[in-house]
């Protein structure tokens, strides 16, 4: 693997979620692998999960990891090609890349959209920088569109659940928040699932339809309770409208996820990326309910980061 920002540089994704269960097993496995290697895990918003689950899977490879926190720790940051750099930005990023290139043997990044121009996010302004100036491998940690190294996870979590036969049937729902947040999660789901044996179908409402080059022709179903019957995986998560971009459309019913819905679904197993608001996105009974197989996912993510980094170390050694 030359690079991890989605799904496509995926060569064969279930023997990646083999391998992931693997290191599940046996964590220190490799643990010579990255021996004199550097990892910079370049933060850019915040983070609790893909920090700390990158930094426990690059140290059982056996890699040095640099973390910065750049909104909190680095000079402040220009973007913009061609700027006069009079105001309060103080170093390019694209000069701030060609340093990393000295220091580490693989760039991770994490840039989330700005939720201001659609244009820059869908175009992924910053994500494409890094990709132009790096000379070393760079992964994503999320950026404005996709969040790869959490649908990796999520299909190792629905994995480890599944051992039917038939497809499991897999709701991604919109749920209520309080402020507009980006659409990375749930395209980035949309996309994975449908490398998946499963049967996805996507519950949002009127007015916020995920980003069609996602969602393909997934089914899109604008009435939650008739998405969730006899859903065997129900993964709940908030966007804003990619269409009126980052607007929030009133919404007039509950959206929700509470335990009376899930009464609808075949004993449905809930899915988060976290964090949840809780209590807006989905009930605390179902949070700390029999259903909920969020924790499970959030250590599956130490299993995605470990699988891919030692996938880019198998390039580059
Ligand atoms: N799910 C996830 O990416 O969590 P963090 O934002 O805390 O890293």
């Amino acid at each position: 693997m030359k690079k991890f920002t989605s799904v496509s540089d995926i060569e064969n994704l279930q023997e990646i979620i083999k391998k992931a269960l693997e290191i599940k097993e046996n964590p220190l496995s490799e643990t010579e692998k990255g021996k004199g290697k550097t990892i910079g895990l370049v933060f850019l918003n915040s983070s609790l999960r893909t920090r700390l689950s990158s930094q426990i899977a690059a140290q059982n490879l056996g890699l040095n990891v640099l973390t910065l926190n750049a909104a909190q720790e680095a000079w402040n940051l220009e973007f913009a090609d061609g700027a006069v750099m009079n105001g309060d930005t103080v170093e390019h990023i694209k000069d701030a890349i060609e340093v990393l290139n000295q220091y580490c043997d693989i760039i991770a990044v994490r840039c989330f959209a700005g939720m201001k121009s659609k244009e820059d996010d869908v175009n992924e302004s910053i994500l494409s920088q890094f990709e132009q100036h790096a000379k070393v491998p760079v992964i994503s940690l999320e950026s404005a569109t996709r969040h790869p190294l959490q649908s990796l996870a999520d299909c190792i979590t629905i994995t480890e659940n599944w051992k039917e036969e038939r497809k499991p049937k897999v709701v991604l729902t919109w749920a209520p928040h309080i402020k507009p947040i980006a659409h990375a999660v749930g395209n980035s789901f949309a996309e994975w699932m449908q490398e998946m044996d499963v049967e996805l179908v996507i519950a949002n409402p009127e007015g916020y339809d995920l980003d069609k080059k996602f969602t393909k022709d997934v089914k899109v179903i604008h009435n939650q309770d008739e998405a969730l019957k006899d859903a065997d995986f129900v993964y709940v998560k908030n966007w804003s409208s990619f269409d009126d971009y980052a607007a929030m459309p009133e919404v007039k019913e509950n959206w929700m996820l509470t335990n009376e819905k899930l009464a609808n679904t075949n004993h449905g197993k809930v899915m988060h990326c976290l964090p949840v608001r809780r209590n807006v996105e989905l009930s605390d009974e179902v949070m700390d309910g029999g259903n909920s197989i969020i924790y499970q996912q959030a250590k599956n993510r130490i299993f995605s980061a470990q699988a891919v980094f030692s996938e880019i170390l198998d390039e580059i050694n």
